[in-house]
């Protein structure tokens, strides 16, 4: 009895020591407040519930700058949109422990010189390498969107078209063509019947990043059974050696995995920054699904896009050259459709969940936009929440609704000052960006050229907020839709340049 009451005693004090040592804190003169939350987890509950609903109210309590805690992690956020500038460019915040943390805690590996690695590989998706990249990526789209659209009647093959509507879940249709077409354009292809393939990747990568915010917290993957099963699956890859001599694997994985090898990281490591790759990657999938739903959800938003994709079209055609052969489309073609970025930008602004957070290196008195001046703290991190902005009312009128025009020839303003950004999806630093929406653009304006598709009658869903926290929300459930090859449509073919 007395050995049970002495053990329980220590622990008593163990836990009031670490509270105190870790969590509790008494606000410093100058430091933005703190918001009142749960002993153990802080505002963990209140932000998994409903992360914007969270911050409007604490924004209208304690004003633009404040500091809430999600278990032992103190983030002040930054609401004022004027002052994104002042956040990314402030050189006491930093973002390389916020990208450790998430290799380390999510992937389980530690990359060794990240910072010359990532703005190396970053080049590896922009200028020159962006023709090259897309070239792939449109022969990849072109392989993925023949398979679709050969369906299997009981071992008979039949071509979508005509009266032969395919059907699947729409989240499932994007998976086999828009991720298919990413997996293979960043991994290149291998045997047939090999493991490593993009629907195996699709569904365990589903699964896993249903515990992506615990695992980036800091929970130990073995508290989820199912994440970790998902995990192993999702390390089952070809070796660096084979990953380099795959047909078409793309520069980006050709320069991390050198770079790696050259740093004497492990397999293991390899494996894991590969994950890194694709879950950024993924982003692209969830942005196209979003984009998908939303032009078949509004008949106006498709009409409009439909519209703009044919005069694409016919501008580029010269007359009688309709002999069959494809039309050749430059980047710079397709890149300024403006009913095209519009809806793509707006997409953005209703699924986009991420957060910009920065670790604060040293203690630092953060400037903001209308002038004041704020102590943040060593240790801490400082965050904007983009989905906050994205669906506030002032500077977007009915945040809620989709409107497919919405950021065509458009200037949003807060408090009566024009916003510099006032769609902050990739934070500053996403080098992916550019990559990303060309991707994006090119499968839209391909598909709307060659596929009838229709939601089935009845079929809806939303955002799952539950997964604020990353970059483009999943839906709730997927829909069904049908879909098959046109009647007649003129076949697309990117071009790096046209010829004079
Ligand atoms: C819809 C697609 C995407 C979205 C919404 C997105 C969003 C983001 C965001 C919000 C960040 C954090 C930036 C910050 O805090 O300032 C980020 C970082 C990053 N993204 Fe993206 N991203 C997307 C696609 C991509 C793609 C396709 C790639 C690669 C080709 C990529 C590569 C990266 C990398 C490497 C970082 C870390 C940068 C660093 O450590 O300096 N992203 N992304």
């Amino acid at each position: 009895m007395v050995a049970v009451t002495v053990y329980l005693a220590a622990t008593v004090v163990g836990l009031t020591f670490a509270y105190f040592k870790y969590i509790h804190r008494r606000r410093r003169p100058n430091e933005p407040e703190i918001v009142p939350g749960n002993l153990i987890w802080g505002n963990g509950a209140d932000f998994a519930e409903h992360a914007v609903n969270f911050l409007h109210r604490c924004q209208k309590k304690f004003g633009d700058i404040f500091t809430i805690r999600l278990l032992n992690q103190y983030l002040t956020m930054v609401m004022d949109p004027h002052s994104y500038e002042n956040l990314a460019r402030e050189k006491a915040f930093d973002f390389d422990p916020i990208q450790r943390q998430v290799n380390h805690n999510v992937f389980n590996f530690e990359l060794v010189d990240a910072r010359k690695m990532l703005s190396e590989a970053g080049k590896k998706v922009n200028g020159r390498f962006l023709t090259t990249g897309m070239k792939n990526f449109s022969d990849n789209l072109k392989n993925a969107f023949q398979k679709v659209t050969n369906i299997d009647v009981n071992g008979n093959i039949y071509k979508t078209e005509g009266d032969n509507w395919g059907q699947d879940g729409l989240r499932d249709l994007t998976s086999k063509t828009l991720f298919s077409a990413l997996f293979y354009t960043i991994f290149g292809q291998g045997e047939a019947n090999e493991e490593f393939e993009p629907q195996v990747f699709y569904k365990n990568f589903d699964n896993f990043h249903k515990y992506f915010n615990y695992l980036w917290l800091g929970l130990p993957v073995k508290m989820f059974p199912k994440a970790l099963t998902a995990l192993n699956v999702l390390s089952k890859q070809p070796s660096s050696e084979e990953m380099l001599k795959r047909p078409g694997v793309s520069e980006y994985i050709k320069f991390s995995t050198e770079f790696m090898k050259a740093n004497n990281q492990t397999e293991q490591d390899i494996v894991g920054h590969n994950l890194v790759f694709l879950h950024v990657n993924y982003n692209t999938f969830r942005l196209s699904f979003w984009l998908l739903y939303h032009i078949l959800e509004d008949k106006k938003t498709f009409v409009a896009l439909q519209q703009e994709v044919n005069d694409l079209i016919e501008s580029q055609s010269a007359p009688g050259d309709d002999n069959g052969s494809p039309l050749g489309i430059t980047i710079e073609e397709f890149d300024k459709l403006p009913i095209l970025d519009s809806i793509i930008k707006e997409t953005l602004r209703v699924t986009s969940g991420v957060f910009m957070v920065r670790y604060i290196s040293k203690d630092t008195e953060f400037e903001m936009d209308n002038g004041q001046k704020v102590s943040v703290r060593e240790g801490d991190r400082v965050a904007m929440y983009p989905p906050a902005i994205h669906k506030d009312p002032e500077i977007f009128e009915d945040p809620e609704v989709f409107k497919h025009d919405r950021f065509v020839d458009a200037k949003f303003y807060k408090n009566g000052k024009e916003l510099k950004n006032p769609l902050v999806a990739f934070g500053s630093l996403c080098p992916g960006k550019k990559y990303s929406l060309l991707q994006t653009k090119w499968f839209l304006v391909n598909l709307v050229n060659s596929f009838d598709i229709a939601l089935l009658e009845g079929q809806s869903t939303q955002c799952d907020v539950n997964y604020y926290g990353h970059e483009i929300l999943p839906p709730t459930h997927d829909v069904q839709v049908q879909y098959r090859l046109k009647e007649k449509f003129r076949e697309l073919e990117f071009i790096a340049r046209r010829q004079c």
